[in-house]
């Protein structure tokens, strides 16, 4: 996602917010798998955070157990990632997974080799070593997901195999006298049947990890923490009207209450009387929120522009002058507080293995200038998004609150495309309330991950009466994902889309014609631009 500020954020003084014991450590060697083993040990309610392989932390104190993940690598390449394990083998239990699997084996008197059969795809696990608390539970023929092209040849020394599969002979093995585990398939796909219960064999049952990590005791320690980072301090605090960022100033709120200033700006770009009453339920809930309207400054910044890059930058510095002025009232004000999420500050393996690590920039209010100097608080930093909506329902968050639709920074300024005006930005407005209005009252809204219509550049004849109309054309999207970075649209009810299309080109005046969008990404993406 990109930054609407158009700019990674400018590093400053991140607090980190670790209160968590029982941590678990993921070593990422690239795979494209290595965030879902990260969600399926938190389902499980247990810690966990990814480094990248070439950055293991100097102090490994706090961590009960490390998984090592798969990699697109072979282990026999000599760039493929080959980190020191010394300081965690036989001293803390270890799984590997996949690469993992065959590295612990090729780096320790096993062999790897290429496997005659490419094998991906599903596979059934016959144990040959019954009794092992590492495949309890697990049923003989348990389906597996494998996507691998080496395999293990021979195990390493003082290794048993523990499990098999028709192609894959060591599909897991244990190596005795510690508590190593290896496994060629991966545990956290679901279509590995038992591969959530394997997980929290290996953590419960062999690393001892407790399941201590929930929602409420999220709350608390955070809570607990952020008393203690920030005192007294006053801390700002940019609201967008999302899920991130209003349940990290509940959380702040809890911890300082009326000393979080929070700001919410109207940059003319949201949705219809989207200002009001999202303003309003802020105050309900007791925060300590201004609402400035600066939708007139930023539709002058915006006057003339096409281009969507442009547009953006012009958003973000206009956004940039207002939350200066405003927070500059706050006075004596020390820190910045913020939304950003896990997804967006994971250091991922460049899928060349290299080390060149790359941090995705975050879209949330970041990239303020360094002349702010704020230290930044960040209490959701280590939470994914479906965390972060479990977090603000154990403090009470409506669900309505929580289940809202994602929503560009840039707002309707993306959805029109070419030049914005007042009266553009006013018809889009009314078609997008008519359009998720219809989604609510049809039940169909969350069932649909984000939806909104776009302005086209395209002015259409019609026939309205006896009169010959030449107006808008506007495209409705509504797209199903989890994260964004796929996406299909989804198909609505042929009478939903009917009555909706009838209603806009009845009630908004301007519009003439209404077409459905029914492009996947990729290749098209889900804003239009
Ligand atoms: P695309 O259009 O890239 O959108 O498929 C993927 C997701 O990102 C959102 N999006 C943005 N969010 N600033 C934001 O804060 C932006 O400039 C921006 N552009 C796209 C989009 O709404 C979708 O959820």
């Amino acid at each position: 996602m990109r930054n609407f500020i158009g700019k990674a954020s400018p590093k400053k003084e991140i607090v980190l917010l670790l209160p968590m014991q029982n941590n678990v450590l993921i070593l990422d060697f690239g795979s494209q798998y290595t965030q879902l083993i990260a969600r399926r040990v938190r389902e499980l309610n247990i810690y966990c955070e990814i480094k990248p392989y070439n950055k293991l932390p100097e102090d490994l104190s706090s961590y009960k157990a490390v998984i090592l993940s798969g990699s697109p690598h072979s282990v026999r390449a000599d760039d493929a990632p080959h980190p020191d394990l010394s300081q965690i083998r036989g001293k803390k239990p270890l799984l590997g997974v996949c690469y993992g699997a065959q590295y612990l084996a090729h780096f320790h008197g096993g062999e790897v080799g290429q496997s005659n059969t490419r094998e991906y795809g599903r596979a059934k696990l016959s144990m040959v070593k019954e009794g092992e608390a590492f495949l309890e539970g697990v049923s003989e023929g348990s389906q597996v997901w494998m996507s691998h092209s080496d395999t293990i040849k021979q195990l390493p020394e003082g290794a048993v195999c523990i499990a098999s599969t028709h192609d894959v002979e060591n599909a897991g093995y244990r190596i005795g006298g510690e508590d190593t585990y290896a496994i060629q398939f991966h545990p956290e796909v679901y279509h590995s049947t038992d591969g959530k219960k394997i997980l929290e064999n290996f953590l419960v049952k062999i690393a001892g990890v407790a399941q201590t990590w929930t929602p409420d005791a999220f709350v608390d320690t955070t809570v607990a923490e952020l008393k203690a980072k920030i005192g007294e301090d006053r801390v700002i605090l940019g609201l967008s009207g999302g899920v991130d960022s209003t349940v990290a100033a509940t959380l702040l709120h809890k911890a300082i209450g009326k000393n979080l200033y929070c700001i919410f700006v109207n940059n003319g770009l949201l949705r219809k009387n989207e200002f009001t009453q999202v303003l309003k339920q802020y105050e309900g809930m007791g925060l300590n929120v201004k609402g400035v309207d600066a939708s007139a400054r930023f539709l002058d910044a915006l006057a003339g522009e096409s281009d969507p890059e442009t547009k953006r930058k012009a958003i973000g510095n206009a956004f940039i002058e207002v939350f200066d002025n405003e927070s500059k009232l706050v006075t004596n004000a020390k820190w910045l507080g913020q939304g950003t999420i896990y997804p967006d500050v994971i250091e991922s393996v460049s899928a060349t293995g290299g080390p060149s690590a790359t941090i995705k920039s975050h879209h949330n209010v970041g990239g303020l200038p360094d002349f702010m100097k704020l230290q930044v608080v960040e209490p959701l930093r280590m939470l994914f998004k479906d965390e972060v909506r479990r977090v603000g329902a154990s403090m009470g968050l409506s669900p309505e609150l929580l289940g809202r639709h994602p929503f560009p920074g840039p707002g309707l300024a993306i959805r029109i495309l070419g030049d914005i005006t007042p009266e553009k930005v006013r018809i889009l407005q009314e078609v997008d309330h008519i359009f998720i209005s219809g989604l609510r009252e049809w039940g169909l809204y969350d069932k649909v991950w984000q939806a909104g219509a776009m302005l086209l550049p395209v002015n259409s004849v019609g026939v309205m009466g006896d009169e010959r109309t030449y107006e808008k054309c506007v495209a409705l999207r509504a797209v199903e994902s989890t994260d964004g970075m796929t996406a299909d649209w989804v198909n609505l009810p042929y009478e939903f889309l009917q009555k909706v299309s009838n209603d806009i080109i009845n009630k908004v005046k301007g519009v003439n014609r209404v077409v459905y969008d029914i492009s996947s990404k990729p290749p098209a993406t889900i804003e239009w631009e």
